[in-house]
């Protein structure tokens, strides 16, 4: 696959890193292109000079961003990723007087479909810390990548690239689901927060059913 990755912090690098492995073509895209051009030469992937670059060359693009970022972004892609299939790895969480808060709000992946109507958005990945994005093993498990998206096709092509990389694929329903999966991976960094955790953890569904899940 040609895929974009716009963002070139812990997973615009462990994803690289991934996508590389599983032989897939990777351009990179950040704010600071010393950033982008470091993970390009660790991975293989080459760099783009803008997001906008980087969206247009790839049938795949990840944005892989703190979501505070992800309005502007996608007003510089939209044109370019009409069509295509925008991959959605944002989480987002606050903190209040007892530690670590998500909101039961509107999730990141069902926003950035609002601000491209012409993309098919699909949330992945997120519910794994970028170490594991990187390896899939953990304690000799391999974890699961949690895919949601409405458009069947979209989805079809990220559970392929989550297997291609190592990762067991679930489908687990329409894009209305990425509130789930934001929670998923709340739980787990709100964990390793108050746990003074190694960032190690990661979710296994056991027994899952098979594929295709009932949305
Ligand atoms: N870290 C994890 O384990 C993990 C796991 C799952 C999901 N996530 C989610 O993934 C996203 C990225 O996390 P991260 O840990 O990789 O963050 P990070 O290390 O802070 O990296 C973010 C990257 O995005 C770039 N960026 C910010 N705004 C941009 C823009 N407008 N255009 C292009 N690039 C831009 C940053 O550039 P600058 O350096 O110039 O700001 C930086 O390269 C977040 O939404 C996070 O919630 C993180």
């Amino acid at each position: 696959m040609d895929i974009a990755i716009i963002g070139a912090g812990n997973v615009g690098r462990a994803l690289a890193t991934s996508f590389a492995r599983a032989g897939h073509s990777v351009i990179i895209a950040s704010r600071d292109p010393e950033d982008a051009g470091a993970v390009a030469s660790a991975t293989r992937a080459r760099v783009a000079t803008s997001n906008a670059e980087a969206a247009a060359a790839a049938g795949v693009v990840v944005l892989a961003i703190p979501f505070a970022g992800a309005e502007t972004v996608a007003a510089e892609i939209r044109e370019g990723v009409a069509g295509k299939v925008v991959v959605d790895v944002t989480n987002r969480m606050g903190f209040g007087a007892t530690g670590p808060t998500i909101d039961a709000g509107e999730s990141n992946a069902e926003r950035l479909a609002a601000w491209l109507p012409e993309a098919h958005v699909v949330k992945a990945f997120n519910t794994l810390f970028a170490s594991h994005q990187a390896d899939p093993i953990a304690d000799g498990v391999q974890l699961d990548g949690f895919v949601a998206a409405d458009d069947a096709g979209a989805k079809a092509t990220i559970l392929e690239l989550v297997r291609s990389m190592g990762l067991n694929p679930v489908d687990v329903g329409p894009l209305g689901r990425a509130q789930q999966l934001e929670q998923l991976a709340f739980l787990n960094i709100a964990l390793n927060i108050t746990g003074n955790g190694a960032w190690q953890s990661g979710w296994k569904l056991v027994a899952a059913p098979p594929l295709p899940a009932a949305a």
